[in-house]
């Protein structure tokens, strides 16, 4: 009896240790050089108000290097049991285990909506695989940073090249790319506009179309006249643009069905989104 409560204890110590097997290989461990991770985080403008996912975390360094330097919080979602070991010993190690955690999880089935920046190095047909996941469960306004694989169809709201030698035994070339994406809110549709009086008294109707998520067109239907939105942007829940033949640039903050915004920061404007 005592020899089987051992070898039962044994083979669960066993399974624990092992792998996850995931619902996707998102890629080998390989770690980013530290001086992409430096990069990654000042261009994604971590601070310490931020919590940060690292999607596949392998030894950790980006979670913990965007505490230690950053003061950020944030976890690390691995696959692989050695690697989640050996990222919350160092965590532990560098007095940041209060701030950070490394879990031995799915990065597909993990939850990511606490996230205010996600970052990741891994395949590109896994980032791609993510894009749902993105736009379903993180906040706008989060911003995802991806490590040499764009989103495809997104327009990155940044992105940087780079050439590092320490690259060429990784991808066989020195070339690095960065790309940053901020989540848009959906701002697609038809909004009964009030505008500044400079522009018209009359109620307005702005419509908003979304191509590639990340790219925004519209017009402004006021006193019969249709306006196309010159230089419309939408990153986050901000959008701005300009109207032609008017001097200024109009910016709004898109909450559920509404903008609030100001024309030059003076005049407001405001927004309904019709039924
Ligand atoms: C290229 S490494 C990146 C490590 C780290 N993010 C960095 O940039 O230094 C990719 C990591 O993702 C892990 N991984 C692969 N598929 C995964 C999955 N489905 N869930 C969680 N982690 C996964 C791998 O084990 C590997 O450690």
């Amino acid at each position: 009896m005592i020899r089987l409560a051992i070898a039962l204890l044994l083979m669960t110590t066993a399974a624990l240790a092992e792998d996850l097997k995931p619902t996707k290989d998102a890629g080998p461990y390989v770690p980013s050089p530290q001086s992409v991770v430096s990069d990654m985080l000042r261009f994604a403008n971590v601070t310490e108000k931020d919590f940060l996912i690292d999607l596949g975390s392998g030894d950790g360094r980006i979670v913990r290097t965007a505490a230690t330097v950053f003061g950020a919080r944030g976890f690390g979602v691995e696959i692989k049991e050695n690697l989640v070991k050996e990222a919350n010993e160092a965590a532990k190690k560098e007095g940041i285990a209060d701030r950070v955690k490394f879990i031995k999880a799915d990065l597909f089935k993990t939850d990511i909506s606490q996230a205010t920046i996600v970052t990741m190095y891994l395949l590109p047909d896994t980032v791609n695989l993510l894009k749902d996941k993105f736009l379903t469960e993180l906040k706008p306004g989060t911003r995802i940073v991806s490590h040499d694989y764009p989103l495809n169809g997104w327009l990155p709201d940044d992105w940087r090249q780079m050439d590092l030698e320490e690259k060429v035994k990784i991808s066989g070339v020195t070339t690095t790319l960065i790309y940053l994406y901020v989540v848009p809110v959906n701002v697609a549709g038809k909004w009964h506009a009030k505008m500044p009086p400079a522009i018209s008294r009359q109620p307005g109707e702005l419509t908003l179309k979304q191509q590639q998520v990340t790219r925004i067109s519209g017009t402004l239907r006021v006193d019969g006249k249709e306006l196309a939105l010159e230089d419309p942007k939408l990153r986050g829940d901000k959008l701005t643009f300009r109207l032609p033949g008017h001097k200024g640039e109009f910016s709004g903050t898109v909450k559920d069905r509404a903008i609030e915004g100001m024309l030059d920061g003076k005049t407001p404007w405001s927004a309904t989104l019709g039924g």
